[in-house]
Formats: C-alpha cells, structure tokens, sequence
C-alpha cells in the first residue's frame, strides 16, 4: 500500500497513561479497552474517603461523583447530565425499557395514546414485535425472546452480504406490528455503522421505537442526541470509553419520559428517594427514572477516569485516528492477501477491523504468545486498534498474522 499517515500522532503521549501497553501490543480495544491511571487514581481516592468518612462519603462524595458521571456522558453524546440514566450493564438497562414497553406490547389504549402524544403515532392496535438483525449482540435479542411467553415476538433480519442489514431490509420488516426496532450503531463483530437517521425517519412513519445500541461507537463515532431523532440510546464504558467493567448508561428522549413508564423499578428512581416512603413512588422527572438500586461506586470511579479522557481528546480525534489506524490494517491486510471480512468504507465503520480465518482461536493464540492481543468470533481474528496505538503495532499485527495463518485457513465463506 502507498505510505499512510494516521491522523493525530500527538495522542501517541497518551501512551504513558496505559500500563497494559507496555505489557503488550494491545489490539484489542473492542473487547475490553485499556485502563488509564486517572482511572486508578480516581478508584484509590474511592477507597481514601470510605476509609476515611465510613457512610459520610455518600453525601459527601459519591452521589456527586454519580451526578458526575451522569455530566461525563451526557457531554460525549452532546445532551445535560440529568437526561442520563446509569445502569451497570446495558442488559439492565435493557429491562428497564423492556418492562416499559409491556403495556404497548398487550396494546394498553393509555399507553397507545401517551406514545401517540409524545409525536410516536403508535395507533390503537397492540404492537407485539420487536425487530433486530442477525448482526446484533445477543443481549439485545434476548430481552425480547423472554418475553415470548407474554407473546412479544422477535424478528431477527438476516444479513443479506454478511457485514450489514441495510435500512430497505429493515423497513421491509418493519410495520403496525412493530413496537420498537432495536439495533447496533456499530455491528459488533463486522464494525458496520448504522445509519441511524435513516432508521429513526423509517421508525416514526410507522409508530415504532428506534433503540440504538451505541456500545461499539461512544468514544468514536461523534453523537448529537439533542440535534437527533434516536428514542433510546445505550452504551456501556468496556471499549471506546476506556472505563471498565461495572457501568453502562442509557439516554430516553425526554418528549418520551411519560410515555416510557418503567415497571422494573428500585428506589434510585424516585423522585423523593431519601424520603424512605414504602407506599409512594413518584418516579424522577429525569433520567434517573430509568435506574434501580445502589450503584457500583468503584465502577464509577474507574469509568470517569475514562470518560474523563475522551473528553479531553474529544470523539472527533478519537474517531479519526481510529479509523485511520484501521485504514492502515486494511490496506496492509489486502498487500499480506489476508482476506477483510468487514466494512472497508471509512465513512461507514467503527474500529473493528475483521479478518477471515477458518479456524481463529489458534491464530489468537499464537499471536498471544507472540506478545499481541487480539480476539476471536465464529471465522475471525478481530482486530481493534485506538487511538494509543502506533502503525508499527498494526505493521507487527499484520505481519505476524501472515506468519501464522496458513493460506487455505485465510478465506471463509
Ligand atoms: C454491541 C454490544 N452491546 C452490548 C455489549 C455488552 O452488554 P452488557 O453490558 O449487557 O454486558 C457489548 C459487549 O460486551 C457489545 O459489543
């Protein structure tokens, strides 16, 4: 390939904040991304106040550093803190919309109508399906597949070339029946990216909900949720976010907060919580709605370590030197004859860059032993560089997966 130049070599000074990437050429940041030491120093000062003010550092410090966090992701995806629900995973968070979404399953006519007046034209009729692609992470599918006994029914849209579902074989699926249409903004082993106005526009027309599940692209992928039309929007800090596990978020249109009523619910969705009253619940105005029990604090204090970082940096550079460092894997991949199993188009990818291997497990491991940490899915090395890697990573990633990938295991169908 001609000589390639990532943008943004000035983030390379971020390195020194990683101690995984002196351990490793790490490549990996789709799984599990690296972890800072602002991280770490925010977790030892966690530890500091609960040694040292016991239950105090509640008032003290931890409900503002949630308050905080809320603040952190609110400004990565451009809306106030307070429109952010925390949620430990996004599977919880899930539920949470799941459970609001029963009446309008069964067709409650109150229900239809709040929908219809916060500018969703839900009708009259009950509205039992559920849409998703066969790209998507199965947790999305399976709140939804539990919910069969209650009659809701899951409509998984095939792929038609393997790496993207686009919005025409959605649409197609999509009708009066649909409640909500759940999806990926990045596919997670192919790193499409969705057009996600697209699918609110088709979404609206018919009266249905557009979930995004953004897990794959906050961090990367610049989010306007003010300026745009997703109802639902939920991510988790592991990968682009650089925040661990223990912590995810959701975003609710505020026009749908009335319409969105929870029925799996806990006592930080009150709107009166240090009341303690057992036999009243006002659900808060805000986000806060949407979340349950007693938060991890020590996952907080990691993710904002995190969060405070891509912050700084910004998404946009974020995105852009990822992308480019993707671009490079590509283009070193097609001149090594290692076959791209992914979207090639920058325009349409996250960072996930993936290489056909019949066989990949052996190939992780043999890169493992090799020094370089990658991952595997069905019939692919994934590969994931960030911002804090160098192109002479990608160079070594390419080079030794051509060592180690014999040329009939490179191509699978
Ligand atoms: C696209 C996507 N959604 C969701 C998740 C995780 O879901 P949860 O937070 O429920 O574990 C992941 C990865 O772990 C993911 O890649």
């Amino acid at each position: 390939m001609p000589p390639f130049d990532a943008r943004h070599p000035e983030l390379l000074d971020y390195r020194s904040e990683f101690p995984l990437l002196a351990a490793s050429v790490y490549l990996n940041t789709c799984s599990l991304g690296a972890r800072s030491e602002r991280s770490r120093r925010r977790l030892e000062s966690f530890l500091a106040d609960w040694d040292g003010l016991g239950a105090r550092a509640w008032y003290r410090r931890w409900l503002g550093e949630l308050d905080g966090l809320r603040d952190d992701f609110g400004s990565i995806v451009g809306v106030p803190g307070d429109e952010i629900s925390l949620a430990p995973n996004v599977s919880t968070a899930l539920a949470v919309i799941a459970s609001a979404l029963d009446p309008i399953h069964r067709g409650d006519r109150a229900s239809l109508d709040r929908l219809t007046a916060a500018g969703i034209a839900a009708g009259s009729e009950p509205r039992m399906r559920v849409v998703t692609t066969a790209l998507d992470f199965p947790t999305i599918g399976h709140q939804w597949l539990a919910r069969a006994p209650l009659g809701v029914e899951l409509v998984v849209v095939p792929s038609a070339d393997g790496l993207t579902v686009e919005p025409d074989a959605l649409a197609e699926a999509i009708d009066e029946r649909t409640a909500l249409v759940a999806l990926g903004q990045v596919f997670f082993t192919t790193g499409a990216l969705n057009d996600t106005a697209a699918l609110a526009r088709i979404c609206h027309e018919r009266g249905a909900l557009l979930l995004v599940d953004a897990y794959q692209a906050t961090g990367i992928v610049p989010t306007d949720l003010v300026g745009g039309a997703i109802d639902i929007y939920v991510s988790g800090t592991l990968k682009w976010l650089f925040g661990g596990p223990g912590t995810a978020f959701m975003r609710v249109r505020p026009e749908l907060r009335e319409a969105l009523i929870p029925t799996t619910t806990g006592w930080f969705s009150s709107a009166r919580q240090f009341a303690f009253a057992i036999d009243e619940l006002e659900l808060a105005p805000d986000g806060r709605r949407y979340e349950l029990g007693t938060p991890s604090v020590p996952s907080a204090a990691i993710a904002r370590g995190g969060a405070e970082l891509v912050r700084e940096i910004g998404v946009e550079r974020l995105g852009e030197r990822t992308r480019d460092l993707g671009q490079l894997l590509i283009g070193l991949a097609d001149d090594a004859g290692l076959e791209v199993r992914g979207v090639r188009d920058a325009s349409r990818r996250g960072g996930i860059v993936p290489i056909a291997v019949a066989d990949p497990k052996p190939v992780v491991d043999a890169l493992a032993d090799d020094g370089i940490i990658v991952d595997f899915r069905p019939g692919i090395v994934r590969c994931s560089p960030a911002f804090y890697n160098t192109e002479d990573e990608v160079r070594l990633l390419i080079d030794r997966l051509a060592a180690h990938v014999r040329p009939e295991d490179r191509a699978v169908s």
